[in-house]
C-alpha cells in the first residue's frame, strides 16, 4: 500500500508538508468521512485525487453529532477495508485520530452553532446534530490545511469534498465557510446510487432484504418529481407523497421541494404551476430501524 495512516494532528501536518514538497505540488484536497466507506465515499476521493496534487482523507466517528449513544456504538468501524478503498483511489494520507486527539479537553465548550438552517429538516428530528457536525468539520478543515507552501513558494490551493447526499450538511458547511471566512473551497460531489436507485449509505447494511426493497420508493418518488420538473409540469407533490405512503414499511418524515441554498420550501405556486427554475426535492423516512435521506436537484 502506498497510502499512509497517521493518527495525530502533528504527524498529519508533517506528512502533508513532506508530500507537497516531494510531489512539487500546489494543491491539497481533503475528504472528511466517518469510515465504513462505500462507492459514494470513493467518488469523493476520486474527484479529490483528480483535482489535487495531495489528497488527505479523514476517518473519525464524531461523538458530538450523535444524539443517541446506541447509534454511536453501532456505527460500523472498518479501518482496514477503508484504507484499501482509499488506496485504490490514489489517496495519499489517512488521518484517523482517536477521540482524545480531537477533543483533548473532553467535550468542547465553544462550538459552531448551525442556526436556523440547522434546525429544520434533519435538524428537527436530530437536535444538536448539525452543531456537532459543523464543529468537527471546522476542526477537520483546520487539520487538513496544506502543511506547507506550494512548490513555487505561493500558498497551496485547498479544497474539501462533500457529498450532495447530505444536502443540508453541504449547505451548512458552505455557509460556515462563507460566513466565517475559512480559506478552503468546498466542492460538492453528486450522489452515488446502487443500480436500483437506492442512495448508498453506511446505514443501508442495517436494512433487511424486504426493507431494502421497500426503501426504493424514496428514489422512485424523487425521480417522479424530477421527470415532472424536466417536462415543465406542475410537480404535484401530493401524488408523490401518496406513492411513498402506499409502502407500509416506510414511515415518511418529510418530502418537499426547497431552494437549494436556503432549504426554504418553494412557494406553493411553483409546485402547482408548470415548474421552471432551480430546486431541490428532499425526502427523509424511517425504514425498519434505519432513517434514510435522499434528494434530487431540479433544474429546468
Ligand atoms: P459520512 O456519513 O461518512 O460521509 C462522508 C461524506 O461522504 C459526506 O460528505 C457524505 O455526503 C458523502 N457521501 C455519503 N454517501 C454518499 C453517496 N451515496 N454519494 C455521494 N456522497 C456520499 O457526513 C459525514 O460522514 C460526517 O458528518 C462528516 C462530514 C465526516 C463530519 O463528521
Amino acid at each position: 500500500m502506498a497510502i499512509k495512516l497517521v493518527t495525530t494532528v502533528a504527524e498529519l501536518r508533517k506528512e502533508s508538508a513532506r508530500l507537497l514538497a516531494e510531489k512539487g505540488g500546489s494543491s491539497q484536497g481533503l475528504v472528511p468521512t466517518m469510515g465504513a466507506l462505500h462507492s459514494g465515499h470513493a467518488s469523493l476521493a476520486r474527484t479529490a485525487v483528480a483535482e489535487n496534487d495531495v489528497v488527505v482523507a479523514t476517518i473519525f466517528v464524531n461523538p458530538l453529532q450523535f444524539g443517541d449513544a446506541v447509534d454511536l456504538d453501532r456505527y460500523p468501524r472498518t479501518l482496514e477495508a477503508d484504507m484499501a478503498l482509499l488506496d485504490a483511489e490514489g489517496v495519499d494520507l489517512v488521518f484517523a485520530p482517536d477521540v482524545d486527539e480531537v477533543y483533548p479537553g473532553g467535550q468542547p465548550l465553544v462550538r459552531v452553532t448551525s442556526g436556523p438552517l440547522g434546525e429544520k429538516w434533519e435538524g428537527a428530528s436530530r437536535p444538536g446534530h448539525f452543531d456537532g457536525a459543523l464543529t468537527v468539520v471546522a476542526k477537520l478543515l483546520h487539520y487538513g490545511l496544506p502543511g506547507g507552501p506550494a512548490a513555487d513558494g505561493t500558498t497551496a490551493a485547498y479544497r474539501a469534498y462533500f457529498g450532495q447526499k447530505d444536502a443540508q450538511q453541504l449547505a451548512l458547511v458552505k455557509r460556515m465557510v462563507a460566513d466565517l471566512n475559512f480559506p478552503v473551497e468546498i466542492v460538492p460531489v453528486p450522489i452515488v446510487r446502487s443500480e436500483d436507485g437506492l442512495a448508498l449509505s453506511s446505514r443501508n447494511r442495517f436494512l433487511s432484504d424486504q426493507e431494502r426493497e421497500a426503501a426504493l420508493v424514496l428514489s422512485r418518488a424523487l425521480r417522479l418529481i424530477e421527470s415532472r420538473a424536466n417536462a415543465h409540469q406542475p410537480l404535484d407533490l401530493d401524488s408523490a407523497v401518496a406513492l411513498v405512503d402506499s409502502q407500509p414499511l416506510v414511515e415518511l418524515d418529510y418530502f418537499d421541494v426547497v431552494d437549494p441554498t436556503t432549504l426554504e420550501p418553494l412557494a406553493e405556486n411553483c409546485k402547482e404551476t408548470p415548474f421552471r427554475g432551480e430546486g431541490l426535492a428532499i425526502i427523509a423516512a424511517k425504514v425498519g430501524p434505519v432513517r434514510l435521506i435522499d434528494n434530487i436537484p431540479l433544474d429546468s
